[in-house]
C-alpha cells in the first residue's frame, strides 16, 4: 500500500466487531492514515496493529471525548503528525433502557456528556484543524452516528433520545455554518439494532430474535458514511437514515 497522504480520526472505536473500528478498517481501504481515538488503549490498539498488519497505517489515540485537555493534546498528535485531516467521524455513544423513574441524575448527565457533550468537543477541535488545512486537505467531511433517538423518544430511552436529539440538532446547527466554508457536516441516524459486540454481548436474545437480516451490518453502516464523505460538493447529504429492511418505522 502506498504512504496515506491524508488522514482520518474515529472518535469511539471499542470491539472489532463495532460500528467504530469498522469504520477504521474502512478508512484506511480508502488510502487514509487512521487515528483510532478511544478510551481503551488494548481496544485501539488491537485495532491499528490488525490494519498495519494488513498494510495500513494508523495510530492509536488515548482520550475521553469528554475531557476537553485529553481531546486537545489528541488534536496535537494529529497536527504534528503533518497530513491534512480530511474526515472525521464523532461515534462515540453509549445506551441504557431504563425506566424513567429510575435514571439517577448522575445517569442522566453522564449519558448526555458521551453522546453530546463529547460530539461538542470533538466537533470543535476537528473544525479548527480543517479550517486551518484548507489549502492542503483534498476534500474535508465530519460526520456523526445517530440513532433511533435522534428522531424519537421510546419509551425507556429517555437519557438517550435526550443526548442523541440534542447532537442533531448540533450536527445542523454546524453544518448550516461551516457548509459554506468548504466542510461537509453530516449525520447517519442509525434507525435499528446493530449486529455487533456490544449488543450480541448483552441482548443476544433479541438480536436472534429479528432474524435473518433483522439487525444492520457494521460493513454497510461504515459503506453509508464513506457514501456521504465521497459525495461531489454539489450534490452532498446533510443526513442519511439507515435501517434494516424488516425494521418498522
Ligand atoms: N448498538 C446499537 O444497536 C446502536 C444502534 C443505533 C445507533 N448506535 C450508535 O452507534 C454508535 C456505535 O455503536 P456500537 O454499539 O457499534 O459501538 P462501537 O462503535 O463498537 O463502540 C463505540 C465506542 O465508543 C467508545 N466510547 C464510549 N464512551 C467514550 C468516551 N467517553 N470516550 C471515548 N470513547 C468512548 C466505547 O469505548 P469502550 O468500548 O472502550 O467503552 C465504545 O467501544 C454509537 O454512537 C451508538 O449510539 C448503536
Amino acid at each position: 500500500m502506498t504512504k496515506p497522504a491524508t488522514s482520518a480520526v474515529i472518535f469511539g472505536v471499542g470491539p472489532r466487531q463495532g460500528v467504530g473500528a469498522e469504520l477504521c478498517f474502512q478508512a484506511s481501504a480508502r488510502g487514509l492514515h487512521v487515528f483510532a481515538l478511544g478510551r481503551t488503549q488494548e481496544k485501539i490498539e488491537a485495532v491499528t496493529k490488525a490494519i498495519e498488519a494488513e498494510g495500513g497505517s494508523a495510530t492509536p489515540l488515548l482520550a475521553d471525548v469528554t475531557n476537553v485537555k485529553q481531546v486537545e493534546a489528541a488534536f496535537a498528535q494529529i497536527e504534528a503528525d503533518g497530513r491534512p485531516l480530511e474526515l472525521a467521524i464523532y461515534n462515540a455513544g453509549n445506551n441504557r433502557p431504563e425506566a424513567f423513574l429510575d435514571v439517577t441524575p448522575e445517569v442522566f448527565e453522564e449519558m448526555w456528556r458521551v453522546i453530546c457533550f463529547g460530539g461538542f468537543v470533538a466537533a470543535q477541535a476537528t473544525l479548527r484543524l480543517m479550517l486551518n488545512q484548507q489549502d492542503s486537505a483534498p476534500k474535508q467531511s465530519l460526520l456523526f452516528t445517530g440513532a433511533s433517538g435522534s428522531l424519537r423518544g421510546k419509551a425507556g430511552f429517555s437519557a438517550f433520545a435526550a443526548g442523541k436529539s440534542a447532537l442533531r440538532m448540533m450536527v445542523q446547527s454546524i453544518a448550516r455554518e461551516y457548509g459554506p466554508q468548504g466542510i461537509h457536516v453530516g449525520h447517519v441516524v442509525i434507525d435499528g439494532m446493530i449486529e455487533g459486540e456490544k449488543v450480541r454481548s448483552q441482548w443476544s436474545d433479541y438480536l436472534d430474535s429479528k432474524g435473518e437480516d433483522g439487525a444492520l451490518n457494521i460493513r454497510a453502516i461504515a459503506d453509508a458514511f464513506f457514501a456521504l464523505h465521497e459525495q461531489h460538493r454539489t450534490a452532498w447529504t446533510q443526513e442519511l437514515d439507515i435501517r434494516p429492511f424488516k425494521e418498522e418505522f
